[in-house]
């Protein structure tokens, strides 16, 4: 694991955008795990610059989102597939159909969830997935629980999460209670995990990293990843 500490988020978004810009030129048609929230957006926005500067070519690259609310669509402006074209994809030259996100709306998300590991494994896994952290440990969606989750499944989000996420909508009511998450399978078995963390998320990240691999701090699980960069920032 290399545990990389910087003191701005700038500095924090220049290297996480250096590093996936890097396995994109030794990769051009890599298979990309993005993350949502406010941790990866700055460093969306320098992949948009470097891509308008000519300096980075998505236009072999497929993108697998890790999460989706259960409900939710483009048209819906809190959803995840919404947040991903806001902030990336309508800034790069990424084509559509290498664009995949869990479907919120679908009928039957137990069948979307199965498609959604199937779409993973024929795209060969997952060269780089970008990871944020939650409050309370998460990755993607898999929350605190007992065991882990290996495959893509339908979560009940933990209230701390409700809460945390509650800052994107009207009030607590209004955020979702279930999501469709990437499982811990998918994610391990990415070719390199980037985790990016806010001085916010100190507590946990240290938790994550240092005290033992446990269900119940899900992000715990990628200390046994042979290729993990850990970005702290203390801003
Ligand atoms: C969200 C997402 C996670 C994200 C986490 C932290 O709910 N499901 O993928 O890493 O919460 O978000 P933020 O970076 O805004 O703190």
């Amino acid at each position: 694991m290399e545990l990389i500490t910087v003191n701005t988020k700038e500095e924090m978004a220049r290297l996480a955008a250096e590093i996936i810009a890097k396995t994109v030129s030794e990769k051009p048609d890599a298979v990309l795990g993005l993350a949502t929230g406010d941790t990866p957006v700055h460093t969306y926005s320098l992949l948009c610059e470097k891509c308008s500067e000519k300096l980075i070519d998505f236009s072999k690259i497929k993108t697998v989102n890790l999460d989706e609310y259960v409900g939710m669509g483009y048209n819906d402006k809190q959803s995840f597939k919404r947040f991903m074209f806001d902030n990336l994809f309508d800034k790069i030259n990424i084509k559509h159909e290498n664009i995949h996100i869990p479907d919120g709306k679908v009928a039957d998300i137990a069948l979307e969830c199965e498609n959604y590991d199937r779409l993973i494994n024929s795209l060969g896994g997952i060269d780089l997935q970008l990871l944020g952290i939650g409050h309370d440990g998460h990755i993607g969606f898999n929350e605190p629980s007992t065991e882990f989750i290996y495959e893509t499944h339908k979560v009940m989000l933990d209230p701390v999460t409700v809460k945390a996420n509650s800052r994107f909508f009207k009030n607590e009511n209004e955020v979702p209670r279930f999501a469709i998450t990437m499982g811990i399978s998918p994610i391990m078995n990415a070719g390199k995990l980037l985790m990016l963390a806010g001085k916010d998320k100190k507590e946990i990240l240290m938790q994550a990293i240092f005290d033992g691999v446990t269900p119940s701090v899900p992000a715990s699980v990628i200390t046994k990843h042979k290729n993990l960069t850990v970005i702290y920032c203390n801003e």
